[in-house]
């Protein structure tokens, strides 16, 4: 493993760096550092801690032409002991190298990963927020920064790690659902299940249309027969069903979800069962209309859990969920929340104690 350099002009800029707001929002603000990792070679050649800035690329890079590009998503929360610790990252670091073997790109030692995150976080040790349910959001990534214009796979790439103090991704409103029948987001052997640029910028006109219709997400169906619920573009999709916790069970075309599995695994040790099986969008609809589905709700890392209070179709019929506000969601909102924020005990390995640092 390489040793992060660590850049004095980094540490001098984010030991005086401050943020006079009480709304943090989503992805608003960042920490003033970021870190940066070369690959070159055939191996990661170096990485450091340097002040956050703009990146320069020729214009002939190649993830700039051909997408070649991968990222994700992770949380550190400040406990009340003011301790900092990161939600599972050790999962996202896994999935991190799924999505680069989908997209050809070099993997990354997950101690590597991981220290890297230790340290972002730890600079930023002043910047975690401190009130319930805000986080330091850490977005990892990696571009192909090979320049030249032919397609193939890049030899040469960078890693980057910035982090953004971050409040609630939604507002608190329950989830209008705009149901996509017509374009798809993936298919079998596809990059559905990596987390690659491409497979959001794919979901960009649906969500024109989504918010056309007064709807606030779009939820992806197989593309095959146009009925089984994948996705919504950037969470997983539960439903409560006579009582019962359901969930689209995993392929190749849905994002394995970090916040999807805490649940199922929470929802194991209270001995409550969730049922993991294909989901047929019509059938979902008619227990909306008849009662027996009462809630509904999407889950991710930005979001954690959101209800959905109603689901509509291209023809402008709506469903509503008896439940809008997603009493049970709530509760595993809060159970989800109160583990991440140290209100709870956490599950053994779920929770990474970030380094303390005297600088
Ligand atoms: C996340 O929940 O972290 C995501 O990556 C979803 C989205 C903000 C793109």
């Amino acid at each position: 493993m390489k040793k992060v350099e660590i850049h004095p002009e980094a540490v001098e800029r984010v030991k005086k760096f401050t943020i006079n707001d009480t709304v943090l929002g989503f992805g608003k603000y960042m920490s003033p550092i970021m870190i940066q990792g070369l690959y070159d070679n055939g191996e990661w050649q170096q990485f450091d801690l340097l002040p956050y800035g703009p990146i320069s690329l020729d214009p002939c890079t190649k993830v700039l032409h051909y997408g070649q590009e991968i990222f994700e998503g992770m949380k550190a929360f400040r406990h009340p002991d003011e301790k900092v610790y990161m939600f599972r990252p050790e999962q996202n670091a896994r999935r991190f190298n799924h999505s680069a073997r989908r997209m050809a790109m070099p993997e990354i030692p997950e101690e590597q990963f991981l220290q890297c995150c230790d340290i972002i976080t730890a600079y930023s040790h002043h910047l975690v927020p401190k009130r319930l349910g805000e986080s330091l959001y850490l977005r990892p990534f990696m571009i192909a920064t090979e320049v030249g214009l032919g397609i193939k796979p890049a030899k040469q790439f960078l890693f980057m790690i910035v982090a953004s103090p971050s409040g609630a991704y939604f507002s608190g409103d329950s989830v209008k659902v705009y149901v996509e029948k017509k374009d798809i987001r993936a298919a079998d052997g596809g990059t559905g299940a990596a987390k690659t640029g491409g497979n959001y910028a794919a979901s960009l006109q649906s969500y024109k249309k989504t918010l056309e219709a007064g709807c606030d997400q779009t939820l992806w169906l197989d593309a095959i027969e146009h009925k089984y619920i994948e996705e919504m573009s950037g969470m997983n999709f539960f439903a409560i069903i006579n009582g019962v916790l359901h969930t689209p069970s995993l392929t190749d075309t849905i994002l394995n979800g970090i916040t999807r599995h805490s649940i199922i695994e929470i929802m194991g040790l209270d001995k409550r069962q969730v049922v993991e099986k294909r989901m047929d969008i019509n059938e979902l609809l008619k227990h909306v209309e008849d009662g027996s589905c009462t809630e509904a709700f999407v889950c991710g890392t930005a979001s954690v859990v959101a209800p959905i209070s109603q689901f509509q179709l291209a023809d402008g019929s709506i469903y509503h969920l008896k439940e809008p506000m997603g009493p049970q969601a709530m509760k595993i909102r809060e159970r989800l929340i109160g583990i991440q924020a140290g209100r709870d005990e956490a599950p053994a390995g779920w929770l990474r104690p970030t380094p303390n640092l005297e600088f």
